[in-house]
């Protein structure tokens, strides 16, 4: 949902061609998050002057438009210097030049922003700042940002006083809705400032130096709030309320910069980026700010500030070490990440497991609940609440769920919770899965949890997310990063997660020994069989090209734990190759969909050696004897299939597991369909990885 990228350089000597590469290259790792149009903006011939490059397309066409500039000087130094860059995936008018990123507040690009969700009062204050004379090229929301920048700048004109914080402060407290904002200005050369709320955003600090101190203290008080200490009378919509922060007594931060250990000033890089991934590969000292934080970097300082005074938030920001490696996020020898995602997870699932399951006393220790067990065994129910592949994650390890721990579970759809304002109580435990842990809808169900007093459960993929942090606790799932906008790996690591849980829960049981016993001799297999799925790509490769790729839809059914892979299944294909397709519960098949077979309908039926195969045989009956003509996914060695039909065989295993080696064809089969295609598999259209608006 857009990522947004800045690089400053301050006491470390850099040319524009340095400096230009540093921010398409962020903006490529961050592509996954949007991909409708880039921009970025650094400084011209002067620091009081600001360039503005911005193309339709992917973060090359940027490039290649930066490259035909005849007139940029590349080589050109700068000791210091900002500079911030965009990738866009469209929410307000279509993508164009005009509506791409950086938004700016005027012709002469005063100040300009980048930004990454939706401002959901824009008109409001579009309005106003129309009826001021403030002119809009723009259909964006980000644009009413730029402009009241200006606004307020405006309105404080002979303020010398004026801060580039306290002008962002005055701004952001205007604002409603969900944002990461990163702001550039001529009047504030070499600065830069960047807020939170509700989106990601971290800061990433490269020094050659040992730090003095390894976090950063809030500044809860302002001296420098000089727009609080003038509000603008005519502008009744912009004075803000509370402006007044204490009397100018500012608590000077003993961390303010990250002094170098004599104290001198140091050379000093800064990247901020709504995620990691952009960061890694300069500096593995990052931190995260939180919502309502106001960064500000100036003469190689960094301070934070609160919006607001005393507000309960902690007040120090520590810099953490990022766990992840430059070649994770790369593609290596694969053509597309969704490939090399799907080929990982031999080793994925494994660290997920990774030193939590002991396969020699069979037993499962998840940390991140250990303090927690006495409560989620005591609650009145679970509700799994989650979105798209996560959902289906849930759903796929439901049933076992409720076997080992005989607590009530349901899984909820977040958008759907909340539109129903779903009724929870305080004895409830909700388990929020999410692979990115910054998905809007799901935090706000999350949030809304939290506020009913029910104990939240992480699920997420990535530390340091909003939904790692805000949550009770949890469980990382340990995928490593999942670059393809088509979540796989990430699926078979929260499903091994939710299982690990329930296996946990579930330890105070002795009836139920032998059953987890078996599942964790279950797991130890698993490797090794999804190895033996992924050896049959090259079949699944002609299947696609031969029988399905002509093909305009796809029904995929099974029932049971094989319900969930059908949903599943389906969701990887309509949304990597745009051919419809749709999972059915093989025992809904008599009530409506039936309707649809003849010997025309593809159709895939998942039969896998269960206690609901001889239910499943009936559905296959149904199904031929409308002349449909099923491929059908089973285990291997079934002899029971007759040799009419079309088999993906994958190697046998526990129920409760069998749907993570049922689920790995269907990725392939998703991801050959769309190379068939000819779709840009890691970013299929209208699609974004991290779905960070509502
Ligand atoms: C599908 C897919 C999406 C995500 C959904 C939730 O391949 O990736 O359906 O699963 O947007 O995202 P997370 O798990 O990040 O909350």
């Amino acid at each position: 949902m857009c990522g947004i990228f800045a690089y400053l350089n301050y006491l470390v000597e850099k040319d524009r061609k340095f400096i230009i590469d540093t921010l398409t290259s962020g903006l490529s790792r961050l592509e996954y998050r949007g991909y409708d149009s880039a921009g970025l903006a650094i400084d011209g011939e002067n620091e009081r002057q600001i360039l503005i490059y911005k193309q339709v397309g992917k973060v090359a066409a940027v490039k290649k438009l930066i490259a035909e500039q005849k007139d940029i000087d590349f080589t050109k130094t700068f000791i210091s210097h900002t500079g911030m860059a965009h990738t866009r995936w469209a929410t307000h008018g279509q993508p164009s030049t005009v509506n791409s990123h950086p938004q700016r507040s005027d012709s002469k690009n005063e100040f300009t922003v980048v930004h990454n969700g939706i401002i959901t009062n824009y008109k409001e204050l579009k309005t106003v700042l129309e009826k001021k004379g403030y002119m809009f090229e723009s259909e964006t929301d980000t644009e009413a940002v730029a402009k009241l920048a200006k606004y307020l700048w405006d309105s404080q004109k002979g303020n010398n006083n004026l801060t580039f914080t306290a002008l962002i402060k005055g701004v952001v407290k205007e604002l409603e809705g969900a944002f990461a904002l990163i702001f550039k200005s001529v009047h504030f050369p070499g600065e830069v400032v960047a807020t939170r709320r509700g989106s990601p955003l971290l800061i990433g600090v490269k020094t050659e130096k040992k730090l003095k101190v390894d976090f950063v203290d809030v500044e809860f008080a302002g001296e420098t709030d000089a727009i609080a200490q003038e509000p603008n009378p005519e502008a009744s919509f912009l004075a803000p309320t509370d402006a007044v922060h204490g009397g100018g007594k500012l608590r000077r931060s003993q961390s303010r910069a990250f002094l170098s250990e004599d104290g001198l000033p140091q050379p000093i890089e800064y990247f901020l980026a709504s995620d990691p991934s952009a960061i890694v590969e300069h500096t593995k000292r990052v931190l995260y700010l939180e919502d309502d934080d106001i960064a500000h970097i100036s003469e190689g300082e960094l301070h934070i500030h609160r919006l607001r005074r005393d507000d309960g938030m902690s007040a120090v920001r520590s810099i953490q070490t990022l766990e992840i490696e430059l070649a994770e996020i790369m593609k290596g020898s694969f053509d597309h990440f969704m490939q090399k995602e799907i080929y990982e997870q031999p080793e994925s699932v494994v660290n997920t497991m990774r030193g939590r399951v002991n396969f020699d006393t069979r037993k499962v220790t998840l940390g991140g609940l250990k303090a927690y067990l006495a409560t989620i065994r005591r609650c009145r129910r679970i509700v799994f609440i989650a979105c798209g592949t996560s959902f289906h994650s849930c759903l796929a390890t439901r049933a076992i769920f409720e076997e080992l721990t005989e607590i009530p579970a349901s899984v909820e759809l977040a958008s759907d919770f909340l539109d129903r304002k779903c009724p929870i109580f305080r004895d409830d435990v909700c388990v929020f899965v999410s692979q990115s842990g910054e998905t809007a809808d799901t935090i706000l169900a999350m949030r809304y949890c939290l506020e009913r007093g029910a104990l939240c459960v992480g699920v997420t993929n990535t530390v340091g997310s909003s939904i790692s942090r805000e949550s009770h606790c949890g469980v990382h799932i340990n995928a490593g990063p999942e670059i393809g906008v088509a979540s796989t790996k990430a699926y078979t690591s929260q499903y091994i997660a939710l299982l690990m849980m329930a296996i946990q829960l579930s330890e105070d049981r002795t009836s139920l020994t032998e059953r987890r016993n078996e599942i964790i001799d279950g797991l130890y297999a698993l490797p090794g069989q999804i190895k033996e799925v992924l050896r049959g790509d090259s079949s699944l490769q002609d299947l696609s090209r031969d029988t399905l790729a002509k093909e305009k839809s796809l029904l995929i059914m099974g029932r049971g734990f094989q319900h969930a892979t059908c949903l599943e299944g389906a969701l990887k294909i309509k949304e990597v190759s745009y051919m419809h397709s749709e999972g059915i519960l093989a025992g809904e098949l008599k009530h409506g969909p039936l309707a649809l077979i003849d010997e025309n309908m593809p159709v895939i039926l998942i039969m896998t050696k269960d206690s609901l195969y001889p239910k499943v045989q009936s559905a296959l009956q149904q199904v031929t004897a409308r002349k449909g003509q099923p491929i059908i996914i089973c285990n291997s060695g079934d002899e029971g299939i007759s040799e009419q039909y079309k088999t993906i065989r994958v190697p046998r295993t526990v129920d409760c597991l069998q749907g993570i080696l049922t689920i790995i064809p269907l990725q392939l089969l998703s991801y050959h369909l769309a190379v068939f295609h000819g779709v840009d598999v890691d970013f299929p259209r209208n699609l974004a990885k991290s779905v960070t608006v509502e």
